[in-house]
């Protein structure tokens, strides 16, 4: 078991608070590990689904960095709810940078 701690609100509003996460992992995987609602993760990580969309805090935003362009591609589907803090949680991984970041899954990650 890893040392990191991550906070993700799913999609029901329940704040799901972790602080064993390995370092490498992805956020979508650790959202599915861990039974988050609202995180599908259809595709596997392989950012072609858009079914792991979360809102990164705020806070958060600069050390997440913005996404790459087959992301930001993908997170335009989902554009009736795309914020300029949406991001596929299973393009963010884990490191010890972002030990304490905090997300909350998107809606449309429920349909
Ligand atoms: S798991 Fe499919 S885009 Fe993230």
């Amino acid at each position: 078991m890893g040392s990191l701690t991550v906070t993700m609100t799913d999609v029901n509003g329940e704040i799901r608070s972790f602080s064993d996460v390995d370092e490498g992992l992805n956020l979508m995987e650790v959202a599915k590990a861990r039974g988050v609602e609202g995180i599908f993760g259809d595709c596997g990580g392989g950012c072609s689904c858009a079914t792991c969309h979360v809102y990164v805090a705020a806070e958060w935003m600069a050390k997440v960095g913005e996404p790459d362009d087959i992301e930001f591609g993908m997170l335009d589907m989902v554009s009736d709810v795309q914020r300029e803090n949406s991001r596929l949680s299973c393009q963010i991984k884990m490191s010890a940078d972002l030990d304490g970041i905090s997300v909350t899954v998107a809606p449309a990650s429920s349909y």
